[in-house]
């Protein structure tokens, strides 16, 4: 007998939203199950600065829009990813004519005008942008990643960029991004910045938690932890860019055409046991995975080197996965 699919989107209704990254080649593989699973959605790279404002007087439109469109057509809310990151960012964006830094009230002009084009042009479907995104340091002993950003608008740099983003758009959510969420050291920096800058007054709605996770790392008390502190700021919690990747940790998959079976039930343990987690915080409000099947995933270059990764719940024919079983029916009556 087969099993009777179960719309992700139904089966959390009361929980969170459910929601998927793509672009325009995942949404022509896998619109049908875009369709059925998601009613949440975040442009995978076409909504990034230097995607999609490429020079100062030129937006590179298309690409976002196909998605925005989608989007629109049928009902669904957009994440907006993202406005301050230090990859995958515009050069002019810094740079006078004469290719020296610009100062700060310049480079504050321009990414205000870049907020208030998307906002026209976005803001009736995105509801929450990712505002500032891994901004903190991994290493251990320093606290902010240098980047341009804050060479030219200083050690406050996020305060400033929060402040302007409210004033843009002061009923969007805003969200401050993050991988590596869960490890101490860095979880106990992100807590800081949230904290500060609540301190200090400014609007920031929520935390993103990208949860780029794999077979043994993070555990299930290292969330719970991390999530306990997050909650205790009391933001919203976005749980933004979730994959598994079917190997450990700082490894690649070993088997190089199909996965293991024993792989695929351990994985689904872990999606079963996050969600199970995620059920119990109600400040979580939205999940959202990192792709949608194993057609693709950013992790197969990354982490695969252009060996399948297969972290999602989908597989490439776009069947479910025994991760997806698990899911639902831990949480079918
Ligand atoms: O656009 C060029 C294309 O012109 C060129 O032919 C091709 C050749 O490699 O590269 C294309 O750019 C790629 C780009 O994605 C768009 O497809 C880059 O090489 C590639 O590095 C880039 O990767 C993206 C990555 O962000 C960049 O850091 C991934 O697709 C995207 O999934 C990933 O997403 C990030 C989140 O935004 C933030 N958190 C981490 C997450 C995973 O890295």
């Amino acid at each position: 007998m087969t099993k009777k699919i179960k719309p992700l989107k139904d089966l959390f209704k009361h929980q969170f939203k459910i929601g998927a990254a793509i672009n325009p080649e995942i949404l022509a593989h896998d619109e049908e199950l875009i369709l059925t699973h998601f009613n949440s959605v975040t442009v995978e790279n076409d909504m990034k600065f230097g995607e999609i404002h490429p020079e100062e007087n030129r937006y590179a439109f298309e690409r976002a829009d196909i998605i925005a469109d989608f989007v629109r057509e049928n009902h669904l809310t957009m994440r907006g990813h993202t406005f301050v990151w230090h990859n995958q960012t515009s050069d002019w964006l810094f740079k006078d004519q004469s290719g020296k830094n610009v100062d700060e009230a310049t480079l504050l002009d321009r990414l205000e005008q870049h907020m208030r084009i998307m906002n026209q042009r976005y803001g009736d479907i995105i509801y929450v942008w990712d505002v500032v995104n891994e901004a903190i340091e991994d290493k251990k002993g320093s606290y902010l990643r240098e980047s341009l950003w804050k060479e030219i608008l200083g050690d406050n740099y996020i305060e400033k960029i929060f402040r302007l983003a409210e004033k843009v758009n002061p009923s969007v959510d805003l969200f401050y991004n993050d991988y590596n969420e869960t490890k101490p050291e860095k979880r106990d920096k992100i807590y800081k910045l949230v904290k500060n800058l609540k301190d200090n007054g400014v609007k920031i709605d929520g935390i993103g938690m990208q949860a780029h996770w794999s077979m043994d790392k993070p555990s299930i008390d290292e969330i719970k932890e991390a999530l306990d502190m997050y909650a205790s700021l009391d933001v919203k919690i976005h749980i933004t860019e979730m994959d598994v990747r079917l190997c450990n940790e700082g490894e690649k998959p070993k088997f190089a055409t199909e996965p293991e079976p024993e792989m695929l039930k351990k994985q689904a343990l872990r999606y079963q046991a996050f969600f199970k987690l995620f059920q119990q915080y109600e400040a979580i409000e939205s999940v959202t995975l990192w792709g949608v099947s194993d057609y693709y995933s950013w992790l197969d270059d990354f982490i695969g080197k252009g060996n399948k990764t297969w972290p999602l719940l989908f597989n490439e024919e776009g069947r479910p996965k025994e991760a997806y079983w698990y899911i639902v029916d831990s949480f079918s009556e």
